[in-house]
């Protein structure tokens, strides 16, 4: 018999005569006579009872049982006469998959702390919250590319190993191949060049936005950044739109949009995962989600930005001047504590922007805008793209860039340059937005960060 995900057996509209759950045993409890079981398969975050009478082979089948071990039902489904549930199993054939010793099972009925789960992320999907968390991780992807799917936007699937740093931090991984025979990587020898992987798509995704109209690319992305902070992973999963005949103010609103559109489906599709959320991990995570959905999101010049943290009462660990690149708490203060939703800062000064963002007409900024979210700080950056070759080349030559190494890019300039603008949203964050969850640790299924590599 075909197995029913308990998701559908939940779900039944009748009764079922015959019916085949395979899961995992979240709780066994004995009685005089049956017993009972509750299982989950990981389709979703309920359980199904199951009670069993104590045949011989039931009986043998039981004492082999404990929390974490799989096992195959086969019986009826039922109008349970239990509260909470409307379905439960009676089950006719009980079989052992796989024993979990009860001496060393490290998920056992209680609740463990995350640093405790993260030690062990192979198994932490078989608990309530990151069953939950990567059940959402999985409609959250799917969502994103609902958006650009329905808008015509095309995916553009941009390289992983690439031969150029976009953002210009250095902040990269370094790719050697080890040739059959060598025990030294040779740094330069299967490109000709040093390469690295990835830390954006952009420089990519712009040409073809040049070429298609609306592009985005949707893919891992690596920085080499040594920032031990609970928004910081050396991989993470980067959406970067870019849009052709476009400005800041288009890109701007396509970021808003697109926040809005994920925040309303998730709660929409994963209901039920987004309010183990709300009541275990962020009691305001409900009323931060409305606000998202409801309020227009603020748009401020740097400049004003500056002078708001500059007049508040507020003290800051890092000394606000016109200049300095916003820290986390200048961040959280703007759209928590003075505006109270997201807010938009845009028209940073050139001095700690990259080389590719247009110049504005002061000379001093560019038409670069992040996007602030409460409790997050930054989940977008982006900015409206030098198009005019000679300001991009001036612009270059200022940076000490080599300009040959990026005559594709430069290209693209000579040949039909377009206005266009674009942005990056890092995935883990829009998921921390919708889960509250406060560590990016915690959203990603196997983490890298710092000196951690173990899975
Ligand atoms: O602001 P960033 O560095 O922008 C870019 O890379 C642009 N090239 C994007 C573009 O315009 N196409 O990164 C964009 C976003 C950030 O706002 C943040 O949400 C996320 O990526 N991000 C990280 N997320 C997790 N861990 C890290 N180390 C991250 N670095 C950036
Ligand atoms: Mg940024």
């Amino acid at each position: 018999m075909k197995r029913t995900k308990i998701l559908d057996a939940l779900n039944a509209s009748a009764p079922a005569e015959d019916i085949r759950i395979m899961g995992w045993v979240r709780s066994k409890r004995d009685n005089k006579g049956f017993s009972f079981l509750a299982l989950n398969d990981g389709s979703c975050l309920g359980t199904i009872q199951v009670v069993v009478d104590h045949t011989p082979e039931i009986e043998e089948a039981l004492a082999r049982i404990g929390t974490g071990a799989s096992v195959a039902v086969t019986g009826s489904l039922v109008e349970s006469p239990g509260q909470g549930q409307k379905w439960e199993v009676r089950g006719r054939t009980l079989e052992v998959i796989g024993e979990a010793d009860q001496e060393t099972f490290p998920l056992q009925k209680k609740r463990h702390s995350d640093e405790f789960l993260r030690s062990i992320a192979h198994l932490r999907p078989r608990t309530n919250k990151f069953g939950a968390m990567f059940r959402m991780r999985s409609h959250l992807a799917q969502a994103v590319h609902r958006f650009f799917a329905d808008k015509g936007f095309f995916y553009v699937h941009t390289p992983i190993i690439t031969g150029s740093d976009c953002e210009g931090a250095g902040e990269m991984f370094r790719v050697t191949a080890l040739p059959p025979g060598s025990p030294e990587p040779a740094e330069n020898d299967f490109f000709g060049k040093p390469s690295n992987l990835t830390v954006s798509g952009q420089l990519s995704v712009e040409m073809f936005a040049l070429s298609l109209g609306d592009c985005y690319t949707f893919g891992p992305t690596f920085r080499a950044e040594n920032s031990n902070t609970p928004r910081h992973a050396a991989e993470f999963w980067m959406i970067e739109p870019e849009i052709c005949f476009a400005d800041l103010n288009d890109d701007m609103d396509l970021g808003e949009e697109m926040i809005k559109y994920l925040v309303a489906h998730m709660l929409d599709t994963c209901a039920e995962d987004v309010e183990l959320f709300a009541k275990w991990v962020d009691k305001d995570l409900m009323a931060t989600l409305t606000t998202i959905l409801e309020k227009p999101f603020e748009r401020l010049p740097y400049t004003e930005a500056i002078s708001i943290l500059k007049k508040t009462k507020k003290q800051f660990e890092y000394p606000v001047e016109w200049g300095i690149d916003l820290q986390t708490e200048h961040e959280r203060f703007l759209c928590e504590e003075k505006f109270r939703k997201p807010v938009y800062v845009y028209d940073y000064p050139k001095s700690i922007k990259p080389f590719y963002m247009r110049m504005n007409d002061d000379g001093n900024t560019v038409a670069a805008m992040d996007c602030l979210v409460p409790r997050i700080g930054e989940i977008i950056g982006g900015s409206q793209r030098e198009e005019r070759l000679d300001v991009l080349t001036a612009r270059m030559d200022e940076l000490g860039l080599n300009k040959d190494e990026y005559w594709w890019y430069l290209d693209s300039r000579r040949y039909g340059t377009a206005p266009h603008a674009g942005f990056g949203m890092g995935f883990e964050r829009m998921l921390m937005l919708v889960t509250g969850v406060h560590n990016i640790r915690d959203v990603i299924p196997f983490p890298r960060t710092p000196k951690s590599l173990d899975f």
